[in-house]
């Protein structure tokens, strides 16, 4: 009976909706609301609300892997022993669970030997996987152009001085890595996580030098020539200034050597900025233009020189020629009643 009763219901509204449909302005606006239905941007694949796949297998090696200090059963003593870790193989596993790998267990990417402990030797010498081995030729992300991406990287100063030593996985954190630009996060928290990818290694003298003898720039004197270069840190990202900006790709990866970098401040202080075309391109097909000409980056930060308003302008030019009109019947009458 309640099997009839929604079938019924089912099918009277989708005559009803067939019929509606026959009225013009009714299947324009479905398929206004289909198209932007879909051209959601920010979205991802990966199920980002569903309790992560793994999480019970990958308890075992959190439990270990999440703390300053472990513990284990020393199989000759019989006892209990409790050893600090090595702060680098400490990870954070609520970040794990945000990132686009959440579903993955540990040992997805690495060896099923290391479920035992202490772990075998051979297992470090095992090669890891690049994201190349997954994802290369998959049409499943065709919108990341992973293709390309590694073409670019290939072309990059890292690739090209570093070879195989600079991998992805340098800048992608295996454990933690988050699809930012294609989430629901704000400009500037985008600029924040990208920023630091470069920081991270570019600050850190450690990590710098397990990669190069060469002496690490203090990159505050570096960009000595860009004014207040923090608040520019917060407002632009690197790759804004040190890639080549490709149209179809989101995240440029191709950073070029220091002599091809932006310096000069109008491109993006004019309001045919570049930033149009790099940071707020994603927002950009959204973005309502409000008046304003790159109204977009006017949401985000007041860049000198970018934002300008056609009402304004307009305005300005009105009064203006008020102004010449005053004058000029001003001129006329001092000149008729002499
Ligand atoms: C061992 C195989 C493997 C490796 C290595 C790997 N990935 Fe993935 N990746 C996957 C799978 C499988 C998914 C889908 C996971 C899911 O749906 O839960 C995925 C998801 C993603 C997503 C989310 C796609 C979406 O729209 O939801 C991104 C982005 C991504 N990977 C980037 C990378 C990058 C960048 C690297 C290298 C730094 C990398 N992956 C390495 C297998 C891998
Ligand atoms: C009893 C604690 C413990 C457990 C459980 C544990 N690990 Fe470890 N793991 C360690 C310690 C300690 C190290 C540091 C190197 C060593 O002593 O072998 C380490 C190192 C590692 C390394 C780095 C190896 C290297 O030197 O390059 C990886 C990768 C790793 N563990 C993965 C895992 C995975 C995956 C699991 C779960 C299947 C796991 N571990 C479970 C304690 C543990
Ligand atoms: C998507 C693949 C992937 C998954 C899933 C993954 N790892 Fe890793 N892991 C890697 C790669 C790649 C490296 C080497 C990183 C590098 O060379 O910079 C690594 C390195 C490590 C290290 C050594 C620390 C370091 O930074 O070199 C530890 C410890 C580790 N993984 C533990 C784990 C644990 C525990 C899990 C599960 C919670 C896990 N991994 C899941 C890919 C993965
Ligand atoms: C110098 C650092 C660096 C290196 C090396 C690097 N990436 Fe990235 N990549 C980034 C940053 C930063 C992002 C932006 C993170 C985000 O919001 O998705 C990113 C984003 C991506 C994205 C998501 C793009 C999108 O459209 O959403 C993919 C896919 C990707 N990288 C693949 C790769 C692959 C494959 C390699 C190696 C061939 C690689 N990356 C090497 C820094 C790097
Ligand atoms: C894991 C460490 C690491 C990460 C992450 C990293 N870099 Fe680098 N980068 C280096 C090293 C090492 C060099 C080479 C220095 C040398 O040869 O003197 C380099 C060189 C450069 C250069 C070339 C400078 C020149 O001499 O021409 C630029 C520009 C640069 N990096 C920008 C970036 C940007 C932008 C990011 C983030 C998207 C980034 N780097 C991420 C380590 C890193
Ligand atoms: C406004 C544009 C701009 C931004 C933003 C910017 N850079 Fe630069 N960067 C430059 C220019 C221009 C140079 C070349 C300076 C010179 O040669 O005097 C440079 C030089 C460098 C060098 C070469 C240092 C050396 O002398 O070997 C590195 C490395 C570098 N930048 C990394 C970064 C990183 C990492 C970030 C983000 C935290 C960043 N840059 C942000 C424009 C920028
Ligand atoms: C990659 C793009 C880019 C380049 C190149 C650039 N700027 Fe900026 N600049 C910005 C943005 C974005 C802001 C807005 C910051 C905010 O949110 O307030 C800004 C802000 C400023 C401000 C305002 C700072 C304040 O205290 O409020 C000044 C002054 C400035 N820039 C000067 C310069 C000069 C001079 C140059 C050239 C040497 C330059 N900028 C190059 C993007 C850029």
């Amino acid at each position: 009976m309640l099997e009839r009763l929604k079938s019924h219901i089912s099918v009277n509204l989708f005559f009803k909706l067939t019929t509606l449909m026959r009225t013009k302005s009714l299947s324009a606006l479905l398929l206004f609301l289909l198209i932007t239905s879909t051209a959601v941007f920010g979205q991802l694949l990966v199920d980002m609300e569903a309790t992560p796949a793994s999480v019970e297998s990958n308890q075992q090696c959190f439990e270990c892997h999440t703390r300053q200090i472990y513990s284990y059963e020393n199989d000759w003593s019989g006892l209990v022993e409790r050893k600090a870790m090595n702060p680098n193989y400490i990870l954070d596993s609520a970040a794990f669970h945000q990132g686009v790998h959440r579903h993955f267990a540990c040992t997805d990417c690495h060896s099923p030997e290391y479920e035992s402990f202490p772990h075998a030797a051979e297992a470090r010498l095992e090669p890891m996987y690049s994201c190349m081995d997954c994802h290369g030729g998959d049409e499943t992300y065709e919108q990341y152009h992973f293709e390309l991406i590694e073409e670019e990287f290939y072309k990059s100063v890292h690739s090209t001085r570093y070879d195989d030593s600079f991998d992805c996985w340098m800048c992608h954190d295996p454990h933690a890595y988050k699809a930012m630009t294609r989430g629901d996060f704000k400009i500037s928290e985008i600029v924040q996580n990208h920023n630091k990818t470069c920081i991270d290694c570019h600050n850190d003298a450690v990590k710098f030098s397990i990669l190069t003898d060469s002496v690490r720039p203090d990159l505050a004197l570096v960009h000595e020539f860009i004014p207040n270069y923090n608040l520019h840190l917060k407002a632009v990202r690197c790759i804004e200034c040190h890639t080549a900006q490709e149209d179809t790709m989101w995240v440029a990866h191709q950073i070029l050597e220091k002599e091809f970098a932006v310096k000069k401040c109008v491109d993006c202080h004019s309001s045919n900025t570049m930033l149009m075309a790099s940071l707020y391109k994603y927002q950009n097909l959204e973005a309502r233009q409000d008046g304003f000409l790159n109204a977009i980056i006017l949401n985000n930060s007041y860049v000198i020189g970018a934002n300008r308003n056609y009402i304004f302008n307009i305005i300005s030019i009105v009064l203006f020629g008020l102004a010449l009109l005053a004058i000029a019947v001003h001129v006329f009458f001092r000149i008729k009643n002499r």
